[in-house]
């Protein structure tokens, strides 16, 4: 799929997060799945999705393997690949990601790095939401289990915490990257988001609730269950049996 104007839309990948709950005592971008550092697998279907007029990698702060990584790849037959140093939070690196976009640039899908089998199909069902007119669209898939509200139990000798209510569940969904914004929305709610302090800015996990929080519709597409984020070793077994196991050749789904 070639978007039109596809060089006024730009891909940012946040890689900048330390990966603390995978354990590696490395940057989680930089873990190998498979044989392959878990960047190498988001940027390329980032390219080969075809889309992006610029993509911008949030890196952590000084990391020359991972810039050297971005900089491999950045040759005549690919767009091109600028790297800034991500911030402290997520909503820190994006924002980081968003001050060095190229001036043309009106659109953007924003992508984990965390989320290295993401298949080209959802980042065509965002960049064309983008481009018939939402200002805002994320990918997102049905719950599967039963989502409980809880708060600290009054008898914490009993337990520690008690339910509070319970959502309904045909109306929740898990939520996915890459999230599409036109610049101009995104760069206002991120503005918007200046003044919060550490506590608040960890606790942004995505870009979509910032858009949300300034009243702007936020469109839903099918994300992918192949999509998913690695955020510990189970996840990571997943990845690795999709890419490589015997599931593989069977794993269609888009
Ligand atoms: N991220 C980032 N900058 C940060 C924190 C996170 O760019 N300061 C990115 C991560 O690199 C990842 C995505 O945001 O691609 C989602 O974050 P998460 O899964 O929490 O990754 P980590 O922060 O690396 O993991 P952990 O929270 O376990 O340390
Ligand atoms: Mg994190």
């Amino acid at each position: 799929m070639e978007t039109q104007g596809k060089n006024k839309l730009a891909v940012i990948v946040v890689a900048a997060g330390s990966g603390e709950r995978l354990g590696f005592g490395m940057a989680k971008a930089k873990v190998p799945v498979g044989s392959e550092p878990m960047l190498l697998h988001t940027l390329r279907t980032v390219v080969s999705a075809r889309i992006a007029g610029q993509i911008c990698v949030a890196l952590p702060a000084g990391d020359a393997d991972l810039r050297a990584l971005c900089e491999s790849l950045d040759t005549d037959r690919y767009p091109k690949i600028t790297t800034v140093d991500g911030g402290a939070t997520r909503a820190e690196s994006v924002r980081a990601a968003l001050a060095a976009l190229d001036a043309e640039v009106t659109a953007v899908l924003i992508q984990d790095a965390a989320r290295p089998l993401t298949p080209v199909e959802v980042y065509h069902r965002v960049a064309q939401t983008l481009a018939a007119g939402a200002l805002a669209v994320i990918p997102a898939l049905p719950v599967t289990d039963t989502v409980k509200v809880v708060e600290r139990s009054a008898s914490t000798g009993i337990a520690a915490e008690c339910v509070r209510s319970t959502p309904d569940r045909a109306a929740l969904r898990s939520v996915q990257t890459p999230q599409g914004f036109d610049l101009i929305t995104l760069r206002r709610a991120h503005d918007a988001a200046a003044g919060l302090n550490a506590e608040q800015l960890e606790a942004v996990t995505d870009d979509a609730m910032l858009v949300e929080a300034a009243g702007v519709d936020v469109y839903v597409v099918k994300g992918s269950a192949s999509s998913l984020k690695i955020t510990g070793p189970w996840d990571l077994l997943l990845a690795e049996a999709l890419l490589a196991g015997p599931l593989a050749p069977r794993w269609v789904e888009g």
